[in-house]
């Protein structure tokens, strides 16, 4: 079975038809650039011209980057924030001439692709993503069920949000080394989701995955296991096809 997955992020907005069986992307993504102010209008007209890319007239799952109920808008920390209270499922769907939209959270769509098809395949007990971003997105489960919008990267660190110290958007504004990033900031911040959650495995998603051997061997004195996410850039597109499939609670 196909379906079409949308993944909304701070700079791009990016979508394919994904093969449910495989969890791949069934033709190469097509991407757009986040219009600034990220708006509800801007980003539906831009998520609709990626769904009218393929020419798709199916079920269709989106990704955001906030706390989704149902599908309305909760937070909006790194887009506008006239998101907030939006039902972007009904503003998406009329945009698409009424076709299914089903929205739910970044980074829960990245765990959900990730359990399934990824690094956590088979994985019991707790397991935790994090996604290393522009913001800190997470994932967690417990033997494959995802507790949605978790939030864990605005937890507290040292009276700070702890996405602007450890994301690598924070890496970057402060020019931090990868040493200095990964042994003083990502693993401070993991050592205080491990003592909250004690999960048996970390999955660090994020566009930084794909440089996960810069950091990754870096990061000592953490009791769980902590590999990097298989997906990369494809975690949510594919997550966002299942969640529209009803898939996203395996
Ligand atoms: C948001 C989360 C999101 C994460 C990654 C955070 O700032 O609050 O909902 O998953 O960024 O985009």
């Amino acid at each position: 079975m196909n379906v079409f997955g949308v993944d909304i992020g701070g700079s791009g907005i990016k979508g394919a038809p994904v093969d449910l069986e495989r969890g791949a992307l069934t033709e190469e993504r097509h991407k757009v650039l986040t219009p600034q102010p990220a708006t509800p209008d801007g980003v539906a007209g831009c998520v609709a011209e990626v769904v009218e890319h393929f020419g798709w007239t199916g079920p269709v799952g989106v990704t955001f980057p906030g706390v989704v109920t149902g599908s309305t808008i909760r937070t909006a920390a790194n887009v506008d924030r006239s998101w907030i209270g939006v039902d972007a499922g009904t503003l998406i769907g009329a945009r698409l001439g009424g076709l299914p939209v089903t929205v739910l959270n970044d980074a829960d769509a990245a765990g959900i692709a990730e359990m399934t098809f990824g690094a956590g395949r088979g994985r019991k007990g707790t397991v935790i993503l994090l996604t290393l971003g522009t913001g800190i997105g997470s994932a967690v489960f417990v033997d494959g069920r995802l507790v949605p919008n978790t939030e864990l990267g605005h937890l507290e660190l040292k009276g700070h949000d702890a996405e602007t110290r450890a994301s690598t958007k924070a890496k970057e504004d402060e020019d931090l080394s990868w040493e200095h990033w990964a042994t003083r900031r990502v693993r401070k911040y993991l050592a205080h989701v491990e003592m909250l959650f004690s999960p048996e495995l970390f999955i660090i998603g994020g566009g930084v995955s794909r440089k996960a051997d810069r950091f990754l061997p870096l990061i000592e004195g953490i009791r769980a296991e902590i590999v990097p996410a298989e997906l990369q850039n494809n975690a949510g597109i594919v997550g966002a096809g299942m969640a529209a499939a009803g898939r996203a609670g395996a």
